[in-house]
């Protein structure tokens, strides 16, 4: 074909030989958890009964982000149904991820709909127009048509649920005799702090099984990692690379989404340069960009007169050459970044108080100087990354 192209553009390079395997979206089969042997058997013993046609127990798991909190659930609760359809018992579940689904109505839909695709089955689910109540009875009306023995309900991201009514039908729908089907719940949330509103707002029968998963260490990491290792052609990894990435990851946040698109992005930068081997050299700049990109995640998650602040920090920083300010002129600053994207400026002792806890996220950094003669002591404040890096953060965000 004659498309002005040639085909070298194309060319992907010689490292990678399955790059799914590192990529973000990828979701690994239990053959290919690592390092979660103990939650994966209390995931499996509270589904137990369920393969025998019995009830399922209520799990509920809190963990930080990346430590194998939704794979885990999703990976046990697919070997149960399969184990108990060996056992000739008819067992079912759905997957309600509720940060897509925040209120009762659309995660109830939600819930009915994954049962309804399980099953293959045809009930014409209405998007809008009925009530949360009336999607859980659909819910039930299939349970029931198709003669299910048991079914889990997984309720991931379950705290940005704008409240607990789904889950405090569901736990009850057996007793109510709404449902003859044994139903348990699985509940997932990276806040821990929703354990303690959870233990106020629930029925005290629900927290069977209450599991926190810890961040990985660099052992769990390194095996998680040189599990993904088939991803990379023969010979491509340098000895040290793993072993390097899962010793910061370790140290930085135990998290295994972000310790395995580290050793993605270090294969790229390797694939780019048309290296053929990944070296150390390529994963520092890896973890370069991912230390840059969680920086970038912790900008854009402050709110809008915090984005001020920084934005007049920047802009200083760039616009001087030296890099700490008084709090006075910060807020001179800031005021006039204010009035430019017409937002009413909060006061200065406000701004200085915001300023300190910046310092706290580690973003900024602000300290007591003595000042030169004749002036007392005053604050003077710093960015602490470049501020073209805050800057292209800010913008991100907006
Ligand atoms: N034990 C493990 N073995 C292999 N891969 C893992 C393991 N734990 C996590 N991963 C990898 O990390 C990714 C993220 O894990 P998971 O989605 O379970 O995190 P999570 O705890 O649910 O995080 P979040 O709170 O952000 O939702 C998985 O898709 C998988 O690629
Ligand atoms: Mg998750």
């Amino acid at each position: 074909m004659d498309d002005g192209l040639t085909d070298n553009i194309y060319q992907t390079g010689d490292i990678f030989s399955n790059r799914e395997l590192v990529r973000v979206g990828y979701v690994p089969k239990l053959s290919r958890i690592v390092g979660r042997d103990d939650e994966v058997r209390e995931v499996g013993g509270a589904l137990g009964p369920a393969i025998q046609g019995g009830p399922p127990e209520t799990c509920i798991i809190y963990g930080k982000t990346g430590t194998g909190k939704s794979l885990v659930a999703r990976c046990v609760t697919r070997g149960a149904v399969k184990r108990a359809q060996d056992n000739g018992h008819s067992f079912q579940y759905c997957y309600v991820d509720c940060s897509d689904y925040q209120t009762e109505a659309k995660a109830s839909r939600e819930m009915a709909r994954g049962l309804e695709e399980q099953l293959h089955a045809d009930k014409s689910i209405p998007r809008i127009g009925i009530g949360a109540a009336d999607y859980r009875d659909i819910t039930w009306e299939l349970l029931s048509e198709y003669d299910i023995d048991s079914f889990v309900v997984i309720l991931d991201e379950i705290d940005k649920l704008e409240n607990d009514e789904i889950l405090r039908s569901v736990s009850r729908a057996k007793e109510s005799g709404k449902s003859k089907t044994n139903i348990g719940v699985i509940c997932i949330s990276n806040k821990i702090e929703y354990r303690k509103r959870f233990s106020e707002r629930v029925d005290s029968s629900l927290q069977e099984n209450d599991l926190v998963f810890d961040p990985y260490d660099a052992h769990q990491l390194r095996n998680i990692l040189t599990n993904r290792k088939d991803a990379f052609k023969e010979g491509v990894l340098e000895k040290s690379v793993i072993p390097k990435i899962a010793a910061s990851s370790a140290q930085e946040h135990g998290d295994a989404r972000k310790a395995v698109d580290t050793l993605y992005e270090a294969g790229r930068l390797a694939e780019k340069a048309g290296a053929s081997t990944v070296t150390n050299d390529f994963v520092d700049e890896a973890l370069k960009k991912a230390e840059a990109n969680r920086f970038k995640e912790l900008v854009s998650g402050q709110p809008p007169q915090v984005k001020l602040v920084l934005a007049a920090l920047a802009s200083l920083t760039k616009a001087q050459d030296r890099d700490q300010f008084r709090t006075s002129t910060v807020y001179d600053w800031y005021k006039r970044a204010a009035a430019e994207e017409g937002k009413q400026p909060l006061s200065y002792d406000r701004v200085s108080k915001l300023l300190r806890e910046q310092g706290f996220l580690g973003i900024t950094e602000s300290e007591h100087t003595g000042g030169g003669y004749g002036e007392g002591s005053y604050m003077v404040h710093r960015l602490l990354r470049d501020p073209d890096i805050v800057v292209e953060a800010l913008n991100d965000a907006s």
